[in-house]
């Protein structure tokens, strides 16, 4: 069988890492790499592919059986309804949309389409929180009743990493999607109601006008109260740019998460135990290949494609987190509860 050929929309960090893995994969190559910054044009050379500075001219002129979105979190839709009305497989960043609007309208076109669409929510193929989600349904900690997921970056994040997009954004969009998508994943619970505050100044001050960081309360289906921490001003002298941990706490125990260390304590009412991981994360190189959730990510949506499954992440099955997301803006804009759905 022919290899899947895949245009890659947005060369930056991500898209360049996506250049990367499915010019690596075996049963992938990259038909074209699109940016409208013809300086990275050198992600294209890198893996052989033609350059474009329009998707359009790249889909006119290139045999494209996918295209795989890494634009900034606000451009994401431009490029993901052209694919999809060009007959094209998607694989698209998180956050699928900073609106639930935008969300929705990918969602339909995707669930209209006789074509893979599939949000990259990578975190749930690490194996660490795949261990998370076997231990809740393991029933070890008994009935999950609240989350708590904490994401820090540092401030060279909005300050430079992503300077020139950081305030079309939100932490909440930019670092809290995946732990959205893991958390209602472990609950296997829709979110229902949203709370948030927000703190800002420090980048307000040097010209950004985003808020420092946020805390947003998400009550869920069946009355779990889950809770959502994301700041980007811890200073550059801080080990990692990015970092966090999370807890489950359920009847009868609770389970630790460290971003950092990749450990894990659970506790019950019999005893607990400390758990180590080990093993690729999300990109690691191995053998001189990008090996991890990214890639077993990448993997998925290949397999779906061929077998004509619907992915874990598509649009339509992650719809929530982009609900729950839209309501958090929308809660710190009016300083009042906002109910989902
Ligand atoms: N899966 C993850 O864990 C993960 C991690 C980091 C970032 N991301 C996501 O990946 C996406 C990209 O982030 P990044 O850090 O690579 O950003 P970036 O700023 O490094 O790169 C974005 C690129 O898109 C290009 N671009 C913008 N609009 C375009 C358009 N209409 N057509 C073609 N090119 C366009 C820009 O020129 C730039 O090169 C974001 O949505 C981000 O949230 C995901």
């Amino acid at each position: 069988m022919d290899k899947l050929r895949v245009a890659i929309v947005g060369a930056g960090m991500l898209g360049s890492r996506h250049a990367r893995v499915f010019h690596e994969q075996p049963d992938t190559e990259v038909g074209a790499v699109v940016d409208f910054n013809p300086a990275r044009s050198t992600v294209a050379q890198q893996v052989g592919a033609p350059f474009y500075e329009d998707l359009n001219m790249a889909l006119a002129h290139e045999k494209i059986d996918a295209v795989a979105v890494a634009t900034p979190d606000h451009l994401h839709r431009d490029p993901v309804i052209a694919a999809i009305q060009a007959g094209k497989h998607v694989f698209v960043e998180k956050p699928l949309a900073i609106s639930a609007a935008e969300a929705r309208e990918m969602a339909a076109a995707s669930a209209a389409a006789k074509v893979t669409v599939m949000v990259n929510y990578s975190q749930r193929f690490v194996t660490d929180h795949q261990w998370i989600k076997q231990t809740i349904e393991s029933g070890l900690i008994g009935k999950p009743r609240m989350i708590i997921s904490v994401k820090f970056d540092t401030i060279s994040v909005p300050t430079g990493m992503i300077r020139s997009w950081s305030a079309q954004t939100s932490p909440i969009y930019f670092m809290s999607s995946h732990d959205l998508d893991l958390t209602f994943w472990f609950l296997g619970a829709r979110p229902v109601q949203v709370f948030a505050h927000e703190t800002r100044g420090t980048l307000d001050e040097q010209g950004i006008p985003v808020h420092d960081g946020l805390n947003a309360l998400i009550q869920c289906e069946g009355g779990v109260s889950t809770n959502f921490h994301a700041s980007w001003i811890h200073p550059n002298t801080y080990p990692r740019v990015a970092d966090g941990y999370m807890q489950i706490i359920g009847t009868e125990g609770a389970i630790m998460y460290n971003n950092r260390s990749r450990s894990a304590e659970w506790f019950n009412t019999k005893g607990g135990q400390e758990i180590k991981f080990s093993g690729p994360h999300t990109a690691d190189e191995v053998g001189g290949k990008i090996t991890g959730a990214f890639t077993d990510s990448v993997r998925h949506f290949v397999s779906c494609i061929l077998d004509k499954r619907e992915p874990q992440t598509s649009p339509q099955r992650t719809l929530m987190v982009t609900e729950a997301q839209a309501a958090v803006i929308e809660s710190l804009r009016t300083r009042q509860p906002v109910m989902i759905g």
